[in-house]
């Protein structure tokens, strides 16, 4: 087949992104417009806005990601949109557009599962790089602010196939850090100033026992593949623990000194989080960064060699994170298992995974019909 461009578009959570990827293997151009600013004062997401800055935001961004591809409207070969999962009235505002866009250009149109498209995010960046032999079947772990859910992936003639084998019981992983650096006044992302902060404290310091899911989730009980083992995380517990430890340990004024500190900067930088804060506190800092990462190495790892894994991916959000990586990196070459991640800027949310993750899809022609709705809890399968 001769080259393919798709124009992919994301707009599930709070950032709007649109891309033009080559044949699923190469970043032609990636947009990426990022609200992080807006829901900043709110310490989270706020769906309102993130639907309303979406709608600001998708004209330019698409018109700006077709102007760097130097391709145009009409020199596309198709359109890809992220279905779900994510929040309905964001997801709505990229799949109207996409709708539109295809009708009006008479394109394909595409849908995709965000989820999918974190994982070919790692294939798309192996294939650029002239990596074409990944071995199957794929262990993927997409750890974000929305999802930890373990993979299981198999190529078949007319695409990929998913098994769950595990998720999170509560809280999201990323969700754990947002979550944790909320409580301990650092703001929002919490990850990312999470994994800076952690370099500088001690991570045996505080000892965090993570919950071990021990029974199946009663939610999988009818699903066809109950036969094979799960491997479920629990990360509320966890944000609980540390709340207790400020609690006990009368860190509770400091908390506030340093969110108004902080709060007080447009963009605090390294330096404003490490003047904030003391070493008791980095110390917690590292302690549960370090109980998140062996949390979930373990139970990635495990779950591979019960699923006779040949190579695992690590991907989302949280995939950005330093000791995660290095950590993976460690402990799956100890076992002889090959690891990938995705670039840091391509483990957040963005179009271009979502165009690579189309392409197999063009290839087998498994196009979106003109009614196809927003499904904010989409499963991977
Ligand atoms: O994949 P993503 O951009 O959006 C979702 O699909 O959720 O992931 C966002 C999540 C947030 O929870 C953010 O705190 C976390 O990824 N994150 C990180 C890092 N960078 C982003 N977590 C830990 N360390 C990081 N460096
Ligand atoms: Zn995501």
């Amino acid at each position: 087949m001769p080259d393919a461009y798709i124009l992919g578009i994301e707009t599930s959570c709070d950032e709007t992104g649109a891309a033009v990827v080559r044949s699923g293997e190469e970043i032609v151009s990636n947009i990426v417009a990022s609200q992080i600013a807006l829901h900043q004062p709110y310490g989270g997401v706020v769906p309102e806005l993130a639907s309303r800055e979406h709608l600001r935001a998708i004209v330019p961004v698409v018109r700006q990601a077709l102007e760097k591809s130097k391709r145009t409207y009409a020199t596309v070969d198709a359109i890809a949109v992220t279905q779900g999962p994510g929040l309905a009235g964001a997801l709505l505002v990229g799949i109207s557009y996409a709708k539109a866009l295809a009708y009006a250009l008479e394109k394909p149109l595409i849908a995709v599962n965000h989820l999918e498209g974190h994982i070919h995010s790692v294939l798309l960046e192996e294939r650029a790089k002239g990596n074409h032999a990944v071995n199957f079947p794929v262990l993927a772990l997409v750890v974000s602010g929305g999802h930890t859910h373990l993979y299981l992936a198999e190529q078949h003639c007319d695409g990929w196939v998913y098994e769950n084998v595990g998720h999170t019981r509560d809280d999201a992983a990323g969700e754990a850090f947002d979550k944790t650096a909320k409580l301990l006044g650092l703001g929002y992302p919490g990850g990312p100033i999470i994994d800076r902060l952690s370099a500088y404290g001690d991570p045996t310091a505080v000892k965090f026992a993570i919950s071990q899911m021990k029974h199946r989730d009663r939610r999988d009980q009818n699903q066809p593949d109950s036969a094979r083992p799960h491997f479920d995380f629990s990360y509320s517990g966890i944000k609980t623990a540390v709340l207790r430890h400020v609690e006990t340990h009368n860190m509770r004024e400091r908390v506030e000194k340093r969110r108004k500190a902080l709060s007080a900067l447009a963009q605090p930088k390294l330096e404003d989080y490490l003047a904030s804060c003391d070493q008791e506190t980095l110390d917690l800092i590292a302690s549960f960064q370090r109980a998140i990462v062996g949390d979930l190495v373990s139970k990635a790892l495990t779950a591979a060699r019960a699923c006779n894994a040949a190579t695992l991916f690590v991907t989302g959000g949280v995939a950005a994170n330093a000791e995660l990586r290095r950590s993976f990196e460690s402990e799956a070459a100890k076992e002889g298992l090959p690891a990938y991640f995705p670039s840091r800027p391509l483990s957040t949310d963005n179009a271009a995974m979502i165009a690579a993750a189309a392409y197999p899809r063009l290839l087998a022609r498994q196009f979106a019909s003109a009614d196809f709705c927003a499904e904010p809890g989409l499963a991977l399968r």
